[in-house]
């Protein structure tokens, strides 16, 4: 019953993704695909996976185009970023690059 209901939603929330991406997306529905593994708001958790929150957009977009050409090597990012188009990279790389991180010693 629990999985079912698991699915169902999964399901749901694929079907949603599918749709709010044929339509025109904004950063925060792009980013949004990227959280599960850079961490909510991109402040990464996963060991291997870099922080995106705050980082220089020039350097967001550069390293997406990297992956998307294949210039930069990561099998799962090579695979993502080619689903991204030019305008996609812009609005996901901005809306990263609006947090502002703030640096304290422990
Ligand atoms: C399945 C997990 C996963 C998902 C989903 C994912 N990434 Fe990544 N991403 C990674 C990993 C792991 C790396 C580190 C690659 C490496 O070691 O070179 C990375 C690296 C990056 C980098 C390079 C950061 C740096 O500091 O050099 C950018 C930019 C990036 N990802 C953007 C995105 C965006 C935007 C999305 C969503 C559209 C996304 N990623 C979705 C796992 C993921």
């Amino acid at each position: 019953m629990r999985f079912t209901t698991l699915l169902s939603t999964a399901l749901l929330s694929v079907g949603l993704t599918t749709t709010a991406f044929a339509a025109e997306k904004n950063g925060a529905q792009i980013a949004h695909s990227c959280t599960m593994c850079h961490g909510d708001n991109g402040i990464s958790k996963m060991p291997g996976t870099p922080s995106l929150a705050g980082q220089p957009e020039i350097y967001l977009v550069s390293q997406l185009k990297q992956f998307r050409d294949g210039q930069r090597h990561h099998e799962q990012m090579n695979v993502i970023a080619k689903t991204l188009t030019n305008d996609d990279i812009e609005k996901v790389a901005a809306w990263f690059a609006e947090f502002e991180i703030e640096l304290k010693k422990r």
